[in-house]
């Protein structure tokens, strides 16, 4: 089994106060936020739109924490050049979002990211076996893109259960990220499953003390 181990929390901004980002982003990294989530939403892969690379270069001097950045874009290639140079640590591609996954995290890597894949709740974990050596992240979305604060799919815990496996079997250093609807009730059945990282949105954000929501997450696990 999956040893449990102290698990990394990364606050998603999209349940910020938009008109502080800055702040916001300050807030949570005092607060201890081990990375920075970053949604990207173009309207079209996903029913919203929330900000581009413009705003991640802007957010960049207020943390040195690894900006994780998750694009619900389609196309996404035409846009990673600008998100590394924006600063972005990780870039996160959709499987969904086209056919060519793996010509796109070379790319990523190419540019000096770590490269992620991400699945939707309707993607089985084997449409990513093909490029588990190419990817640094692998994040399991607990809800349907596109919004924050709705409920966790429970559904989805095998799938992160199967994606610990297949990461073990690579021998590689794979995070397994888990997002949406993370809250100190779902953060404990995702851990449990295999996740290392928690990214949550309005769990932190919607609370008045991020500190405590943030402990609030890791706490029912003891390493
Ligand atoms: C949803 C985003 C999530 C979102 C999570 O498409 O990828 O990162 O911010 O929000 P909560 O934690 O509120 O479900
Ligand atoms: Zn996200």
């Amino acid at each position: 089994m999956h040893s449990v181990t102290r698990p990394l929390i990364a606050p998603s901004v999209l349940a910020a106060d938009f008109a502080r980002l800055g702040e916001e982003v300050q807030a949570v990294a005092r607060a201890g936020a081990d990375w920075i989530h970053l949604d990207v939403m173009d309207g079209h892969f996903v029913p919203n739109i929330s900000f581009g690379p413009q705003v991640v270069k802007a957010l960049r001097p207020y943390s040195t924490l690894p900006f994780d950045v998750h694009l619900m874009i389609e196309p996404a290639d035409p846009y990673l050049e600008a998100f590394a140079k924006a600063g972005a640590d990780h870039i996160l591609i959709h499987i969904e979002a086209g056919p060519h996954a793996h010509r796109s995290l070379q790319h990523i890597r190419a540019l000096g990211a770590k490269p992620g894949i991400v699945l939707c709740p309707a993607t089985p974990p084997e449409a990513v076996s093909e490029i588990l050596d190419m990817v640094d992240v692998i994040l399991v979305m607990s809800v349907n893109p596109g919004f924050g604060g709705q409920k966790f799919l429970s559904s989805q815990l095998p799938k992160i259960r199967r994606l610990r496996e297949m990461i073990t079997a690579t021998g590689r250093d794979i995070r397994l990220a888990v997002d949406g609807g993370i809250d100190p009730k779902t953060a404990p059945l995702a851990v449990e499953a295999g996740a290392d990282v928690l990214i949550a949105g309005s769990a932190i954000y919607a609370q008045p003390d991020y500190a405590a929501a943030i402990d609030a997450l890791r706490s029912p696990v003891t390493a």
